[in-house]
């Protein structure tokens, strides 16, 4: 088989990190006698700075073509103040929208080498978490029409919270597929209680589940549900939510595990076409750039996403997966996720420690 990836390393630890993904890639390339041509452009704020445009045209299509996107991260303070039609984020809306990307996946877990390093007490993390988080990421107020003028009480803006039926049913299909090959648990959390547009949602949800009558299914309000992801962690197995509510619940449980660079994301469309990037993309700490110390685990982590979801190489994302449980449980950390009697390495170390088991791994196929 032959893919076409497409590499957007983007700003700050991007560059980093996106290197020892590629490690790993072209490790399963050779394992598994798949030729993975990598192509690598700008995009972000380094795109800007050197083109004067987030993402050039030759990089969108490129990324057209592509079977899989892989990106490192996106956005810094260096172009904060730059509007919001030119920022640098606008990759990411540009890509979800015009390549049919429209739901996001994000997995969630706390494996016991990492309980300590979370916020919550160890006690509330006996049965750990492992969840998964799924969100749209084509409808409410992110990517939707925006308005900015001058009203009767000066002036005012507005973000359109616009759904319809097919954004929704790409989310629910998503998620009700995922939860069935998991614990067959999947809440539902929206707004219903004051915004039609999450009513539409509930409704859409309430009858797609009718299709899954083994999937225990729930709707809930994003605020109680905010509340329960803290206090009550391990209970979850299949979140979903509307865009922004997804956006900020997702980044509130990266606050939980304790690390911005330890989880994986996938943005996914109808055909497995995907965008593979650390969960929390937009890494904008720069006193970590460029100093190999910054956590590649979540970009690693991405690629075993990419080879499950895009390239159909379910035993390559596995064996992926393992190779980082076992670094992790021999007491290897990067600085992120360091603590007392764990073994200091760099983000290069890291790659490599996971790159020997992976190899170990593979071996045993042979
Ligand atoms: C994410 C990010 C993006 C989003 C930003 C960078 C536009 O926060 O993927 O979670 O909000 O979708
Ligand atoms: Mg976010």
């Amino acid at each position: 088989m032959e893919y076409n990836i497409v590499i957007l390393p983007g700003d700050g630890i991007g560059p980093e990190i996106v290197k020892e993904a590629e490690k790993i890639l072209q490790i399963c390339a050779s394992a598994y006698s798949t030729t993975l041509n990598l192509k690598k452009y700008c995009a972000g704020g380094a795109s800007i700075d050197k083109y004067g445009t987030p993402l050039t045209d030759k990089a969108f299509e490129a990324c057209k073509k592509s079977d899989a996107i892989l990106l490192g991260n996106i956005g810094g303070d260096k172009w904060n103040g730059l509007p919001i039609e030119k920022r640098p984020e606008r990759v990411l809306f540009r890509l979800r929208g015009e390549l049919g990307l429209s739901v996001n996946i994000r997995p969630i877990f706390i494996k016991p080498s990492l309980i300590r390093q979370s916020v919550l007490k160890k006690e509330r993390l006996i049965h750990g978490i492992d969840t998964v988080f799924i969100r749209d990421v084509t409808g409410g107020e992110l990517p939707s029409e925006k308005y900015q003028g001058v009203g009767k009480f000066g002036k005012e803006a507005f973000d359109k919270d616009y759904y319809n039926e097919k954004i929704i049913l790409e989310a629910a299909n998503w998620a009700f597929k995922i939860a069935s090959q998991r614990s067959k648990k999947l809440l539902s959390a929206d707004k219903a209680n004051g915004l039609v547009s999450s009513a539409l949602w509930r409704s859409i949800f309430n009858e797609k589940s009718k299709e899954f009558p083994s999937v225990k299914f729930e709707s809930k309000l994003i605020d109680d549900t905010a509340r329960d992801l803290v206090s009550n962690a391990s209970d979850f197995d299949v979140v979903v939510a509307p865009n922004l509510f997804g956006d900020i619940i997702s980044d509130e449980l990266t606050g939980i595990v304790g690390s911005k660079g330890i989880l994986p994301a996938a943005t996914l469309s109808n055909s497995g076409k995907g965008m593979y990037e650390p969960n929390q993309l937009h890494n904008t700490d720069i006193s970590i750039v460029n100093k190999n110390i910054a956590n590649p685990i979540g970009i690693i982590l991405s690629t075993a996403l990419m080879f499950r979801y895009s390239l159909n190489m379910n035993d390559a994302a596995k064996k992926i997966e393992k190779s980082v449980d076992i670094v992790l449980n021999n007491g290897f950390a990067t600085k992120d996720i360091y603590e007392e009697g764990k073994k200091l390495v760099s983000t290069i170390e890291m790659g490599d420690l996971i790159s020997i088991e992976l190899k170990k791994l593979l071996g045993e196929n042979k």
